[in-house]
């Protein structure tokens, strides 16, 4: 792959989060999804928010590289060059990701697992 131009995050979490931020901090524009947009709006919030340890988008500018999804717009994931699911340790839910995630996107992107930390 020669560039990524859009980066799909699911699971706007800690993990997700932090990997959303990474990608937009390098200039690449994330989807973000989460259960309820809502979720995946606060996340965005907190890595922004000057009261974090560590602030983990540098700049609002970084922060707008990130739109906020829920689960039901998966749709966005037709023109992601990549995948990264950072969801919970749930075969179900994993399952469900992987095959919406397929169907969506046939053009055998890569999808990236972040494994348990456990
Ligand atoms: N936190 C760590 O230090 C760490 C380290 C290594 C690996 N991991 C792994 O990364 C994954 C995520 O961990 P985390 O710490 O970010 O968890 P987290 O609980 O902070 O975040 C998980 C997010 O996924 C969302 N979610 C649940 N079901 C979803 C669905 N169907 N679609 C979209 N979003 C959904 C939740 O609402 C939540 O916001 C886990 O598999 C974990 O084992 C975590």
């Amino acid at each position: 792959m020669d560039e990524l131009k859009h980066v799909a995050v699911i699971g706007g979490g800690i993990m997700g989060g932090g990997i959303a931020a990474f990608f937009a901090n390098n200039g690449i524009p994330a989807s973000l999804f989460d259960i309820e947009k809502k979720l995946a709006i606060n996340c965005i919030k907190n890595l922004t928010d000057p009261k974090a340890r560590i602030p983990l988008l540098y700049t609002q500018k970084n922060a707008r590289l990130i739109k906020p999804y829920s689960v039901e717009e998966l749709e966005v994931l037709k023109d992601a060059d990549m995948i990264v699911e950072v969801v919970p340790e749930v075969m179900d839910i994993k399952k469900d990701i992987d095959r919406k995630s397929t169907r969506l996107n046939s053009s055998h992107i890569p999808l990236s697992r972040m494994p348990s930390s456990a």
